[in-house]
């Protein structure tokens, strides 16, 4: 995987199907030479040509009346600023007010045939993996950076992260440490950036721009990784469809701010950065201490964004997700959010669990307003981990225990980040809130963020929920996360450590996740923020699924689904099935259109059950029968995107294969019926060519070759309704 030629001190990565190569350069630079296609260890050195510099410039650096402009087109594995490159660079530094300047160059490599994990923080592990780590010096400022890279073969995932050792006796501060960056090589048209934006309600819809002069971003700073992106980018050849064309695609296992960013300088070379976003970010280095960046994964496909995808996807599931469950039957559950909000009782929560279990579900999830005093509405409690007699009258362990009775799983709500002013929480420690000198915190669904860089803190909701989890035990939590970090000062940490309060912040999710995983290794648990505002890896460190969107409205659903699985793997994404008029949208929607969605995911129902008529009730029987069988699928398969309304103007379609391409479902949806068209064409992608499949669609069953099924494709009919569906299953005969 990972080969040295001492001689010419070049470095050749290798995973299946691609090779990334790097040099050092005679001044001593680490030099990127190539990222791409898999290639054999003969000449790289030839590229060093085209990473010399080229053409007059200002900015000369050392005596090379040859080489114009070095280090701005010198591509540095881990580019620094104040020595002339131009560009986004990885790390900063500042020794008290005055900026320090850093020149990197080659000291010594080591290769390990293992991975250490990253301290405190979520990242990639495995048997079968090998490490390279490269060390740079600076001869005047005694700071030492290791760059390491882990190799994971199968999966063509190369993890990277950097640590920065301050030895210069006095204390560092860093005002920018980002994980990684990459160069895409060239390709005839250039590239387009694709990340994801969206906002509340809309997460994730795919984006793409193309990749001029200049830069664009993808970037929050808002202490998570929110709604409206996610830490993760890609670079594909411009005009190419899903499944070809060179593509890069990078993200990081970090759950806070993050910058992504991708530049295309005046000699077309495009660089892509990820990383903590610099803005809410200071860390104070003392003498001897070091820091580690989050773990940024790198992918190169030919194949597209979907060979892209699925790497992710299976890198994900083997390497990133640690929990028991991921390679379990999730259970299908029932959330009272969207079926009471905050109005409900242990009486109507009974009533639900019947019904749930005549229609066949698992879990049953009791949501916000279960705690407190305060909360039969957003305006108090938070951080008062203990239940409401009101609702409540024999405690919640109690009512667990008749649930439990009934053969039910039983899953609880917490907002474990957070203290609202009208709570016990709040009266005995005032200091825990986040909040400016001088001013109230700013509210935001009456709410302000714990200070979660404080041990106690951390402490003491650990045991509020641990005593939950314990007394009723729970069987699955929804962590939420409903507001973004504004307030950036803390009345724990020292004014030179304030700068830091975001990144500790997240510090303090992994901590408190991380021990609850260890210490309740069953329990499942699902992440959420205000819907899908914390989608990234970091989080499927800890929990398997998250909840991907508040809208479940089949039809924008659609394009969060398209969206959120170009990074992560459909298994992850939490998906339930709402009322017959959606909440979000005021649509009305058939009962079958609004499951079908919900089957992309972990598959769950969010609607007053008890409301259903007996028709209804039967059909949502037989929806959870199905998903039983698909959900296999979901769990282990090979998920792909085949098209999205957003680029055809009619449906989306998305297509489930098992690994041996024998079997699999083909799920489409159409969100308004059109008059006049032509058939909608679907070709199915990853079927094996010779192989001829049952594809059953309900009304009739076709028989057709996987060729047939790939290149001329099935025809689907225009149906005479909006938001409407179908499942049709394929098998190889
Ligand atoms: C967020 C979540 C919802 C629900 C509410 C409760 O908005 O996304 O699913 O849990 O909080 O307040």
């Amino acid at each position: 995987m990972i080969t040295v030629s001492e001689k010419t001190e070049r470095f050749l990565i290798s995973t299946a199907h691609s090779s990334y190569v790097m040099g050092v350069t005679k001044e001593r630079f680490l030099t990127h030479l190539y990222y791409g296609k898999k290639i054999r260890d003969v000449g790289a050195e030839h590229l060093f040509s085209y990473v010399m510099g080229r053409g007059f410039a200002e900015a000369t650096y050392e005596k090379h009346p040859d080489q114009g402009n070095y280090l701005n087109t010198l591509r540095q594995e881990y580019p620094v600023s104040g020595m002339g490159d131009f560009h986004e660079t990885c790390l900063e530094l500042r020794q008290n007010q005055a900026k320090v300047a850093l020149d990197l160059r080659y000291d010594h490599y080591e290769i390990r045939q293992d991975k250490a994990p990253l301290e405190g923080m979520p990242s990639a592990f495995g048997d079968e993996v090998e490490t390279l780590i490269i060390t740079l010096k600076d001869s005047v400022v005694p700071v030492t950076v290791e760059l390491y890279y882990s190799v994971f073969e199968d999966s063509d995932v190369i993890c990277r992260h950097a640590r920065i050792l301050n030895e210069t006796g006095k204390a560092l501060y860093l005002e920018k440490a980002l994980s990684a960056n990459l160069y895409a090589e060239h390709v005839d048209g250039g590239y387009d950036m694709i990340s994801l934006a969206g906002c509340w309600g809309r997460e994730h819809i795919i984006e793409r721009r193309k990749v001029g002069h200049g830069n664009m971003t993808t970037e929050s700073y808002r202490g998570k990784s929110d709604h409206d992106g996610c830490p993760f980018f890609a670079l594909t050849a411009s005009g190419m469809p899903r499944q070809s064309g060179k593509t890069y695609g990078m993200q990081l296992v970090y759950s806070g701010d993050y910058l992504g960013k991708v530049e295309r300088d005046c000699g077309d070379q495009i660089r892509g950065s990820l990383g903590i976003h610099p803005q809410e970010f200071t860390w104070k280095l003392e003498v001897g201490d070091s820091f580690e960046t989050p773990e940024a994964l790198l992918v190169y496909s030919e194949e597209g964004l979907q060979g892209m995808s699925l790497s992710f996807h299976d890198f994900l599931r083997q390497h990133i997700i640690r929990s028991p469950w991921q390679f379990k039957e999730r259970p299908i559950l029932i959330n009272n959010w969207e079926a009471t909000y905050f109005n409900f009782n242990e009486e109507k929560l009974l009533d639900i669990a019947k019904d749930a279990k005549a229609a066949g579900l698992d879990m049953l999830v009791c949501d916000d307003g279960w705690f407190g005093h305060h909360r039969d509405d957003p305006s108090g409690s938070l951080g008062d981990w203990f239940v409401d007699p009101k609702k409540f009258p024999e405690g919640f362990a109690g009512y667990a225990d008749k649930v439990h009775a009934m053969g039910l799983k039983v899953g609880l709500w917490f907002e474990p980040e957070m203290i609202c002013e009208l709570s016990d929480l709040y009266e005995a420690h005032p200091d825990w809130a986040l909040c400016w000198p001088g001013r109230e915190p700013v509210r935001c669904r009456n709410q302000w963020i714990l200070d979660y860089s404080n041990p106690e803190v951390i402490e003491n909701i650990y045991q509020q929920i641990a005593t939950m989890v314990k007394t009723a035990k729970l069987d699955y939590i929804k962590w939420d996360m409903n507001r973004s970090i504004i307030d950036g000062h803390s009345a724990y940490l020292p004014e030179d450590r304030q700068g830091e309060i975001h990144h500790r912040h997240v510090l303090g999710v992994y901590a408190l996740q991380g021990r609850l995983t260890e210490e309740f290794p069953d329990l499942l648990i699902e992440n959420c923020s205000s819907g899908g505002g914390r989608f990234d890896a970091g989080m499927l460190y800890y929990s398997p699924q998250i909840w991907a969107s508040d809208n479940m409205d089949p039809v924008e659903r659609a394009e969060i689904t398209a969206g959120t699985t170009l990074a992560f793997p459909i298994s992850t994404l939490g998906a339930h099935m709402c009322k017959g008029v959606n909440d979000t949208t005021g649509r009305k929607l058939d009962l079958r259109s609004r499951s079908n969605m919900a089957m992309l995911g972990t598959f769950g129902v969010e609607m007053d059950i008890t409301t259903l008529n007996p028709e209804e009730m039967e059909i949502l029987g037989e929806q959870i029968k199905r998903y039983r069988k698909i959900q296999p699928l979901i769990e282990s398969g090979e998920f792909r995107t085949l098209t999205r309304t957003a680029e055809n103007g009619i449906y989306s379609a998305f297509q489930i294969t098992n690994q041996e391409k024998t079997e699999g479902y083909l799920i489409y949806f159409i969100p308004m019926t059109k008059a006049a068209t032509s058939p909608a064409r679907l070709y199915l992608q990853g079927l094996k060519e010779e192989a001829t499949y049952q594809v059953d669609k309900g009304d009739e069953t076709l028989t057709l070759g996987g060729d047939f099924l790939m290149h001329a494709g099935l025809c689907l009919g225009m149906p005479r309704m909006d938001a409407y569906s179908e499942i049709w299953h394929f098998q190889e005969i």
